[in-house]
């Protein structure tokens, strides 16, 4: 019987040799046996064996590339790194889910609804529970005076785990790695958060603690903004740096990021604040929505140079670049297309290695799109593209999801060993705070 979850787990060897390698295969093994089986019991039940549980045996001939992209898809699905479905709801409806025309199983505005997630083979993504940047002339140079950020982001996580329960014949929250494969394995869209921005912390780490409680399992350091902990690469070039890099408090939000099991997301960093945490980060790291610098010059986009330090080598940190399909990242006025996007993730395998790529479409969250990548419906196209240019399925099946999945496992691994370890969390507070009693305190 041929191993459908292997899929989503495509590359074992990645890690290198030895007893860990071994002990992993183990668990993986035992892991794979059970959710095969709860795969074929729901295959079974959904009357579905001929075409979906041999579909090598049943159509090895087949070599059109959309047929292959969506068979390989049946097991392997998308996990996009970055949705922000949660944003739209807010801006277009006020967060109210009975508006009359508010449904996500009838055609939604912009990218994103329930038939069009089905048609694109989606079986999981992270729900962005985004809120922009406050107004600096309000906020202050030191980040000090009060914004709604941190409320604004609490309505957010409201809003996405609503959603996900008013809709959970489709939608499943997912927590950890195990939760997305058994919610994939049920035919539910595997529901992850992550925040995208530490100015929606308010710049406490313990804040951080709360939304790690709420659902959150990534969130990016920056958004286009800098704050208390890391530098933005902005939006335009030329981006003033303020701590170069990553403050000392910064490290230690890696540190506790690290700790609970919280993914670093480094897209929207600058390339000095990526560095740091490349070098720095015990855990596996991602860029949830970023493309390469090198097909398309845009601060946004990765440069090799930032990438030569992904790897499983020593010196080099694990990690998963999910590519982002923004017209204005990918391309020059008018020229994104699907071909184009295509270019951005070969490109980023060839300098990281085809298990370092994934997909972070940023839907909802752009005002326009490629040709050929229009909504969620599109992301076979793409998949059958790449077969087309010589990706083999196994390879497709670490960029469709694999390859993140592999990444949250580490971080959940080292989340586990922080943890047995008594690592203390992070008490660390904003040194420029005036609200609470400083070091000096612990010093009468
Ligand atoms: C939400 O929308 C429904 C339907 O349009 C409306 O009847 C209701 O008053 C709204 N709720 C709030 C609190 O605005
Ligand atoms: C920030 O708050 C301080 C203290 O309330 C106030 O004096 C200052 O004007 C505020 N700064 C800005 C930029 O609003
Ligand atoms: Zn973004």
């Amino acid at each position: 019987m041929p191993d459908e979850t292997a899929y989503l787990i495509p590359d074992k060897r990645v890690r290198g040799n030895g007893a860990y390698t071994r002990k992993r295969a183990t668990v993986l093994g035992g892991l794979t046996t059970v959710l095969a089986f709860a795969f074929v019991v729901f295959v079974f039940t959904r009357d579905r064996l001929s075409t979906t549980v041999l579909p090598w045996a049943a159509s090895s001939t087949s070599e059109d590339p959309m047929a292959v992209a969506l068979q390989l898809m049946e097991h392997s699905p998308i996990i996009d790194g970055h949705i922000d479905l949660p944003i739209l709801v807010r801006s277009l409806y006020a967060n109210n889910l009975s508006t009359d025309s508010f449904d996500l199983h009838a055609p939604m505005p912009a990218h994103v609804d329930i038939p069009r997630l089905r048609k694109g083979k989606v079986g999981g993504f992270f729900w962005s529970v985004y809120v922009s940047c406050p107004d600096p002339a309000l906020e202050g140079p030191d980040f000090l005076n009060a914004t709604w950020r941190v409320r604004d982001t609490l309505e957010q996580f409201d809003v996405a785990r609503l959603l996900i329960n008013k809709y959970s014949d489709t939608f499943e929250l997912a927590l950890t790695s195990t939760d997305v494969k058994k919610a994939i394995a049920n035919g539910k869209i595997a529901s992850l958060i992550g925040v995208e921005g530490a100015h929606q912390i308010g710049n406490s780490i313990a804040v951080l603690r709360q939304y790690h409680a709420l659902g959150a399992r990534y969130m990016t350091l920056t958004h286009t903004c800098h704050n208390a902990f890391a530098d933005s690469c902005g939006y335009y070039p030329g981006k003033e740096p303020l701590h170069n890099g990553l403050s000392s408090l910064g490290y230690r939000l890696v540190d506790e990021m690290n700790r609970l099991g919280v993914l670093v997301d480094i897209s929207h960093t600058s390339d000095a604040t990526a560095t740091d945490v490349l070098k720095y980060s015990k855990a596996p790291v991602i860029w949830s929505h970023s493309s390469s610098r090198a097909v398309h010059e845009h601060v946004r986009n990765v440069p090799d140079n930032v990438l030569e330090l992904v790897g499983t080598e020593d010196g080099k940190k694990d990690a998963v670049i999910m590519v982002n399909f923004a017209p204005a990242f990918v391309a020059d006025p008018g020229q994104a297309t699907l071909d184009v996007v295509a270019d951005h993730v070969d490109h980023l395998a060839e300098v990281t290695g085809k298990q370092h790529v994934g997909i972070g479409s940023d839907y909802d969250g752009i005002d326009s799109t490629p040709v050929g990548l229009e909504d969620v419906s599109t992301y076979p196209a793409l998949i059958a593209e790449l077969y087309k240019r010589g990706w083999s399925k196994d390879e497709l099946a670490g960029l469709t999801g694999g390859n993140l999945l592999r990444v949250l496992e580490g971080a959940e691994k080292v989340a586990n060993e922080l943890q047995a370890a008594g690592t203390e969390p992070a008490y660390d507070l904003y040194e420029k705070r005036p609200d609470l009693p400083s070091r000096r305190h612990q010093e009468l």
